[in-house]
C-alpha cells in the first residue's frame, strides 16, 4: 500500500517535471502593442524580450504572421532560461536609413545562453537604396541585418535575411551555434553583402542553407575554429571564403573549417583563402573542402596570398599568415576561366599540407585550356589532370573512398 502510493507520487511528480523542463512561456509581441503594418515596434519587441528573458521557465517571444517595421535593436541576455525568437512574419527595417545598434547591427542578440531563433519569417534589411551609395568606409557603417554576440549553445533555423544594408550575418564570439535551413536573399550587385561571416567563434555550423548574395557566401575570419558548412547553395556572390586574414595584429588562428556537400553556381570563387600581403603574423590551418559542385564559377580553387583589392598594399612584401593542412577532395563542374586552380602562396611562408585529390573541372569559355597556376607550394596530387596538378606529378586515383 505504502509502496504503491510512493510509486504513484514519483511517476505524479516525474510527469510534472517532464512537462514543465518542456513547456515554454509564450510571450506575444502584439500583447505589448506591436501592430502589423502599423509603427515601429521597437519599444513594443524590447518589452516583450524583457519579460521573457526574465522568465525562470524556457520562453518564447513570438512575432505573428504580418509585416512589423522595426528600427535598430539589441536583444540581449542573459536570460534565465533559454529563449526562443519565432518570427513567423516579416520585420523590416527603415528604408535608407544608416542608424545601426551600438556594435553595428540592424537587430542584435548578444550575451545569451541557450537561444533559438525560428519560426519561418523574414529580416528585410530594405538595402536597395544603399548599395548605391557604397564606397569602403561608408559601406562599414551600415547596419548589419543580423548580429549574434557571444551566444553559446544557439539555433537559427527556417529564417530568411533579405536585401540588407551590409553583411546579413555577422557571428562574434560565439560557441556551439548553429544555421539550418537559413536563406539569404539579394542581388549579385549588393555590395559587401556577405552572407555569414564568423569570427572568433568555434562549433558552428551551416546545414541545408541557400546564400545567393553580392559578396562572400560565407567568410571566415580570424578565431574562427571548428566551422562545418555543409550541403550549402551559394550564387550569386563570390563564394566561400577563409579570409582575408593578416590585416590585424594578434589575429587569432583559423583551425578546422570543414565544407562538405555544396554546390557553387556563377560565383566569382569557388573555394578561396585570401591573405594580405605585408602582413601580420597569423595562421590558418585543418580546411577541408570535399564533394563540392562548380556551376560557371570563376575561380573554383583559389589560395590568393597577396590579396589587395584597392590596390593600397604593399605587395612586394609577402604575407605572414602561414597556410598548412589544406585539401580539395571531389570537387566537379564547370570554371568560367581558364585558371581553375590558383595556389598562389607566400614567398615568406609557403603553404605547406596542401592535397589535392579527385578535381574533375572542365573549362567552359574559349580562352584557351584549362589551367593551373601555383608558386611557392607543392600539393600532393591524387586523380588531377596534369594540367590542373601545379606541375606536381600526379598519382593515378586508387578508388579509395
Ligand atoms: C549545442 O547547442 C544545442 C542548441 O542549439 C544544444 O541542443 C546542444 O545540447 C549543445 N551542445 C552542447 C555540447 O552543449
Ligand atoms: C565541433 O563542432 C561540432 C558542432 O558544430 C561539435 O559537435 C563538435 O564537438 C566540435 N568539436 C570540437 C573539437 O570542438
Ligand atoms: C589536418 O586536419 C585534420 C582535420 O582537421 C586533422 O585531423 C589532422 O590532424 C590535421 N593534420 C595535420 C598534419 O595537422
Ligand atoms: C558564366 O559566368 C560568367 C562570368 O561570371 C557570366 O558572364 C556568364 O553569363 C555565365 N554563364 C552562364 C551560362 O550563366
Amino acid at each position: 500500500m505504502v509502496k504503491s502510493i510512493d510509486i504513484a507520487k514519483v511517476a505524479f511528480l516525474l510527469v510534472l517535471f517532464v512537462s514543465t523542463t518542456r513547456a515554454q512561456s509564450i510571450f506575444d509581441v502584439t500583447k505589448d502593442g506591436a501592430k502589423a503594418n502599423g509603427p515601429d515596434i521597437n519599444a513594443a519587441l524590447m518589452s516583450t524580450w524583457k519579460k521573457a528573458c526574465a522568465s525562470a521557465m524556457p520562453s518564447k517571444v513570438l512575432i505573428p504572421k504580418g509585416i512589423f517595421s522595426l528600427s535598430p535593436v539589441t536583444l540581449e541576455g542573459p536570460c534565465k532560461a533559454p529563449i526562443e525568437v519565432q518570427v513567423q512574419g516579416t520585420l523590416k527595417a527603415l528604408s535608407g536609413a544608416t542608424k545601426t545598434t551600438e556594435d553595428g547591427g540592424w537587430v542584435t542578440f548578444q550575451q545569451i545562453e541557450g537561444f533559438t531563433l525560428s519560426g519561418g519569417g523574414i529580416f528585410d534589411g530594405q538595402g536597395g537604396s544603399s548599395w548605391g551609395a557604397c564606397g569602403n568606409d561608408y559601406c562599414k557603417q551600415l547596419p548589419i541585418n543580423m548580429r549574434f554576440d557571444f551566444i553559446t549553445n544557439g539555433l537559427v533555423q527556417d529564417v530568411t535575411s533579405l536585401n540588407s544594408k551590409q553583411f546579413h550575418v555577422n557571428v562574434l564570439g560565439c560557441k556551439n551555434f548553429s544555421f539550418r535551413r537559413f536563406t539569404v536573399t539579394a542581388p549579385g550587385d549588393s555590395k559587401n553583402t556577405d552572407g555569414i561571416h564568423i569570427g572568433r567563434s568555434s562549433g558552428i555550423e551551416i546545414i541545408d542553407s541557400k546564400i545567393g548574395t553580392g559578396d562572400d557566401c560565407i567568410s571566415i575570419g580570424g578565431g574562427a575554429q571548428n566551422v562545418s558548412i555543409t550541403k550549402v547553395t551559394c550564387g550569386p556572390g563570390h563564394g566561400i571564403s577563409v579570409g582575408s586574414l593578416g590585416q590585424y595584429e594578434k589575429e587569432e588562428p583559423v583551425v578546422g573549417i570543414t565544407v562538405k556537400g555544396c554546390t557553387l553556381t556563377n560565383t566569382d570563387n569557388g573555394m578561396r583563402i585570401k591573405t594580405w600581403p605585408a602582413s601580420y603574423a597569423g595562421s590558418a590551418s585543418n580546411m577541408h573542402f570535399e564533394d563540392v559542385t562548380m556551376v560557371n564559377v570563376s575561380n573554383p580553387i583559389i589560395i590568393d596570398q597577396s590579396y589587395c583589392p584597392h590596390n593600397d598594399c604593399n605587395a612586394k612584401l609577402p604575407s605572414r599568415v602561414k597556410i598548412n593542412n589544406v585539401s580539395f577532395k571531389n570537387i566537379r563542374g564547370t570554371s568560367a576561366t581558364p585558371v581553375a586552380v590558383k595556389l598562389d602562396c607566400s614567398s615568406g611562408s609557403p603553404c605547406q599540407g596542401v592535397e589535392l585529390d579527385n578535381i574533375d573541372l572542365k573549362y567552359i569559355g574559349k580562352e584557351g585550356s584549362i589551367t593551373s597556376e601555383c608558386s611557392n607550394v607543392r600539393p600532393k596530387t591524387i586523380g588531377v589532370q596534369s594540367a590542373l596538378a601545379c606541375g606536381s606529378p600526379t598519382a593515378a586515383h586508387t578508388g579509395k573512398a
